[in-house]
């Protein structure tokens, strides 16, 4: 069977997109499907998440320690099935790197969990939060994910 690959998007690929690429790999086969993340903006790129969300992933069991910030390339509509973008400034610069309707329709806001309509529900940026930002951050995406992840698996 082909595997899934699925690619989660943020601003920085520091804070939010590690965490959610850590969550929904924990929570599916790694033979089946191949999680990756990145950002829409390079300002981080070669650097490890950020230390807070390296915090809040060890509380909950995920080990994201050893990821590394990536700019988000066009060439990764055509290596990801599914990309999944944390609000409308994500949406808006991966778009602007798609050129057919066929790249567009992979794109999806994490919070919208593969519902119809798009209903474009934004995880806010923990970057200028505290811990609790990030605990909310993660609650969300750990919900988000494990709709996601059983939709997928089916
Ligand atoms: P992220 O958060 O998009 O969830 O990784 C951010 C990280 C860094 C910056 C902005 C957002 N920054 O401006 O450096």
């Amino acid at each position: 069977m082909k595997q899934i690959r699925i690619l989660m998007v943020c601003l920085g690929n520091i804070c939010r997109s590690p965490l959610a690429e850590g969550v929904l790999r924990s929570m599916l086969d790694k033979n089946s499907f191949l999680i990756d993340s990145a950002g829409t903006a390079g300002y981080h790129i070669g650097d490890s998440p950020d230390k807070r969300s390296i915090w809040v992933g060890k509380q909950y069991g995920i080990d994201i320690s050893s990821l590394k910030a990536r700019v988000f390339v066009k060439e990764d509509f055509e290596r990801f099935d599914y990309i999944f973008v944390m609000d409308k400034n994500n949406y808006r610069d991966v778009l602007s790197l798609s050129n057919s309707q066929e790249h567009k329709e992979k794109v999806f806001f994490l919070l919208d969990k593969l519902n119809t309509p798009m209903e474009m529900k934004e995880l806010p940026d923990p970057y200028y939060g505290d811990e609790k930002d990030f605990i909310s951050t993660y609650l969300a995406i750990k919900e988000a994910c494990e709709v996601i992840s059983s939709k997928l698996k089916i």
